[in-house]
């Protein structure tokens, strides 16, 4: 099978299966993601850059955030897509672990599958949690889950459970000190650390500016 059109067939199918999802997982979530990931790949060598494209477009297919936590039905989803489309099964069953490994849920799992493919889909998925998008996704997801902006009597909890975590109901701003400020120091790829960087500068300006306004 040509590399071009099963590409091509899975952004129609992730296009027209997203068409209807929350602003922070939507098909342009999963474009950015799978532009990060050319970029990233393309710094890597001796790597399978249509497995790597092929999980950036798939990874968030059917979220289990919006599938009762249900954390086998985006892999599921997206093995019956790639077999249906007669997709090589070792290159699916790749894809597929990728998609099961790449989510960080409170930083509390274990990785249990290792490549680079894996590596630089993650860095490319966390890019678009950090820097001026992540703020805008971070906002997004607490308000589609109706959580409040700010309270300063929650304080960060760094020691959440992932089944806590996993609730997300606390308020939006310390969803920063729990997850989108460790980011930079979880790249596995150069190209992506570098990236996370300037990102990460930005978060901080911005959580400075909140403070002084909060507190003016
Ligand atoms: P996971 O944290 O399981 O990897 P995602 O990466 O799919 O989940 O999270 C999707 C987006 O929603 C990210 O931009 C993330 O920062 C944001 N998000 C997740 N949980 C919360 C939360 N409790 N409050 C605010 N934003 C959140
Ligand atoms: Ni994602």
């Amino acid at each position: 099978m040509e590399t071009s059109s099963i590409i091509d067939k899975t952004i129609n199918y992730v296009q027209q299966t997203l068409k209807n999802s929350e602003g922070g997982h939507d098909w342009w979530h999963t474009h950015r993601v799978y532009l990060n990931a050319q970029k990233i790949a393309s710094g890597e060598p001796e790597i399978d850059t249509e497995v790597v494209l092929l999980a950036a477009l798939l990874h968030d297919i059917a979220d289990s955030k919006f599938n009762n936590g249900n954390e086998q039905i985006g892999p599921d989803t997206a093995r019956l897509f790639l077999s249906s489309e007669g997709f090589d099964s070792i290159k699916i069953n790749h894809v597929v672990s990728i998609i099961e490994n790449i989510s960080f849920k409170g930083g509390k799992s274990e990785r249990t599958f290792h490549s680079k493919e894996l590596d630089i889909v993650q860095d490319a998925d966390r890019l678009d949690a950090i820097g001026a998008i992540g703020i805008a996704r971070a906002f997004n997801y607490g308000g589609f889950k109706g959580n409040e902006i700010y309270n300063p009597e929650i304080p960060p909890n760094l020691e959440m459970t992932k089944e806590e975590y996993k609730k997300g109901k606390q308020p939006s701003v310390n969803h920063f000190y729990e997850k989108l400020l460790l980011l930079k120091d979880l790249m596995n790829t150069k190209t992506g650390r570098e990236m996370a960087q300037q990102r990460h500068e930005f978060m901080l300006e911005y959580l400075d500016q909140f403070y002084r306004e909060v507190n003016e």
